[in-house]
């Protein structure tokens, strides 16, 4: 981890948080980092203090709520996303879902299927309308292994499904 960042992870389950935060706190040789902190925050109210903060945001494999936030997409709770982004900053998001594999959360949540019309027509434009300027790729399912975190080694072993990658910046 790049020792000259502060690194801030924001989720809204608090165990998954105290696991990470745990581990963050313990000695460089076990693991741990001075420059980590973590925040429990919905992203449909993330806390005022960090309007701004963000040199990059990354949403590595959302689920559930921010899922459905990031792909339908929801204009407000993108504006408070970016709200958190200084002008220029940069945003990666990583996700994938298949109405085959998890046909209950395709229905529950409305989500869309991933087509490339879906992306370039409705996608786009809508991070645009919020301020900023994507591109979107779909990504070799073992692309995934190359993402240090517990889901994206989860699911870059598990069956091979369409992932796609967001990235952009911040429009002034
Ligand atoms: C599949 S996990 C991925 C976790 C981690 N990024 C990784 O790659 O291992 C999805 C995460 O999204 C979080 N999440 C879902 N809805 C959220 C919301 N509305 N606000 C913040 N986090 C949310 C969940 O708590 C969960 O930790």
């Amino acid at each position: 981890m790049c020792s000259d960042r502060l690194f801030i992870g924001i989720d809204s389950n608090a165990e998954n948080l105290a696991r990470y935060s745990q581990k963050a706190a313990q000695k460089p040789t076990k693991g741990g980092t001075p420059n980590a902190l973590f925040v429990h925050a919905n992203c449909e109210r993330l806390p005022t203090e960090l309007c701004g903060v963000a040199q990059e945001l990354s949403i590595l494999l959302p689920w559930g709520s921010l899922l459905k936030a990031v792909v339908l997409p929801d204009l407000a709770v993108l504006q408070g996303l970016r709200c958190v982004c200084a002008e220029q900053a940069t945003l990666r998001i990583v996700f994938g879902y298949d109405q085959c594999c998890e046909p209950g959360i395709t229905m529950a949540l409305d989500l869309p299927p991933l087509t490339w019309e879906y992306l370039q027509a409705v996608l786009i434009p809508c991070y645009a309308q919020i301020g900023f300027a994507i591109q979107v790729r779909q990504m070799e399912h073992t692309e995934l292994r190359d993402i240090p975190t517990t889901w994206a080694k989860r699911l870059s072993y598990g069956k091979d499904r369409e992932f796609f990658e967001i990235i952009g910046h911040g429009l002034s």
